[in-house]
C-alpha cells in the first residue's frame, strides 16, 4: 500500500477524523471517531455487559487499528469494570497513529491514552493497568490477509497470499481467539483485498468454537452478508450508526445476534445484482452464482 499521507477533516458533526489520501477516504466520516466506534462496537458488542460476566482475560482483535479510535473508545469504555483486557490491534502501517499523535488535540479521544499508544507504537506490545483492570495490547504490524492465511495453516515464513496485491509484509505473530472483533477496514472499493471470502473463512477458522465471537462491520451490503455467512458466520442485522440505518453484525453462535437475518433476507439476496463474493482482492460485483446459491440454502442459519 503507498503510503501518500493523511490529512485532518472537520465532519458535519464538529468533530475530526483523519483522511487518507491514498484510499480518498475518511476514517469515520459521519458522526465522528468516538460516537461510531461506540455505536458500531462498544453498544453494538454489548462490551460492557460481556466483559462484566467474563471471568479470565477478555480476547479483542482490533482489524484495522488505523488512528486507534476504536481501541480507545474500547479501552475507555471499559475502564470501570475489573476484568483483564486484551486487544491485537492489526495494520499494515503505523502512519495513521503517528498522524493522529500529531493531532491529538483537535482529535479529542487520546486523552490519557498518549503514553501507552507511544509505547505501543514503539514496542509494538505493552501492558498498563488501566482504570479498574489490566490491559495487554498487542500490534500486529503486516498485511492482514496474509498473516490469516499462514497463521491458520502454520506456516512460516511469510509469503504473500494468493491474490494479494497489498504491498504490506507479514511477519510471525500469534494471537489467542477473539471473543470480539472491530472489523474496519476501507470500504471493499477502495480496500478489495479486506473483505474477500477467502479472508473471512480464515478468519472464522481461527476462532474458537467454545469461545462465543462477534464481529460488527459499519457496512450492510448484501455481498459482504453473504461473504460472512459463507465464511461460517452467522449474520444479523447491525444498530445504526449516524447517518447508516442498518449495519452488520456476524457471530459464531446465534445468541450474539439480536437479529439474524432471514429467509425473506434470502429472498432478496437471490434477486441481487451485487452477491456474489469476492474470491480476488479486485474489486468487482456480481449476482449470486447458483453454486453459491445452492451453499446459503444449505447454511444453518436458514434450515
Ligand atoms: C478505516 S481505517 C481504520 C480506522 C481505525 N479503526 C481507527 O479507529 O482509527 C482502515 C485501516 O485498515 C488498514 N488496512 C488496510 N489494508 C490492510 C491490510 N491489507 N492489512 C492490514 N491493515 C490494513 C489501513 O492501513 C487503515 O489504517
Amino acid at each position: 500500500m503507498q503510503n501518500t499521507g493523511y490529512k485532518l477533516v472537520q465532519l458535519a458533526s464538529g468533530d475530526y477524523s483523519i483522511h487518507s489520501l491514498a484510499h480518498g477516504e475518511t476514517f469515520h466520516p459521519v458522526v465522528g471517531p468516538v460516537a461510531e466506534a461506540e455505536a458500531l462496537y462498544v453498544n453494538q458488542l454489548r462490551l460492557r455487559e460481556r466483559l462484566a460476566q467474563h471471568s479470565g482475560e477478555f480476547v479483542i482483535w482490533d482489524v484495522g487499528l488505523g488512528a486507534a479510535a476504536n481501541a480507545l473508545t474500547v479501552l475507555r469504555a471499559t475502564r470501570d469494570l475489573a476484568g483483564p483486557i486484551r486487544v491485537v490491534s492489526f495494520d499494515c502501517t503505523i502512519e495513521p497513529l503517528k498522524f493522529a499523535l500529531q493531532h491529538a488535540a483537535a482529535l479529542g479521544y487520546f486523552g490519557g491514552y498518549e503514553t501507552p499508544t507511544r509505547a505501543l507504537l514503539e514496542q509494538h506490545a505493552i501492558q498498563f493497568t488501566d482504570g479498574a483492570h489490566e490491559v495487554n495490547w498487542q500490534l500486529h504490524l503486516g498485511d492482514f490477509p496474509t498473516w490469516l492465511a499462514q497463521s491458520g495453516a502454520r506456516r512460516a515464513p511469510a509469503r504473500p497470499a494468493p491474490g494479494n496485491h497489498s504491498q504490506c509484509a507479514a511477519a510471525e505473530f500469534s494471537a489467542p481467539p477473539p471473543h470480539a472483533i472491530l472489523f474496519d477496514a476501507f470500504s471493499p472499493a477502495k480496500n478489495p483485498a479486506m473483505w474477500t471470502l477467502p479472508l473471512f473463512t480464515h478468519l472464522f477458522r481461527r476462532l474458537d468454537p467454545q469461545r462465543p465471537c462477534a464481529l460488527p462491520t459499519y457496512s450492510r451490503s448484501t455481498i459482504m452478508r453473504v461473504t460472512l455467512l459463507l465464511a461460517g458466520f452467522f449474520v444479523g442485522v447491525g444498530h445504526a450508526t449516524g447517518k447508516k440505518e442498518e449495519t452488520t453484525i456476524a457471530a459464531n453462535t446465534l445468541d450474539l445476534l439480536p437479529e439474524p437475518l432471514d429467509r425473506r433476507w434470502l429472498d432478496r439476496a437471490r434477486r441481487s445484482h451485487s452477491a456474489e463474493p469476492m474470491v480476488e482482492s479486485v474489486y468487482r460485483i456480481a449476482p449470486l452464482a447458483a453454486a453459491t446459491r445452492a451453499r446459503l440454502e444449505q447454511h444453518p442459519q436458514f434450515k
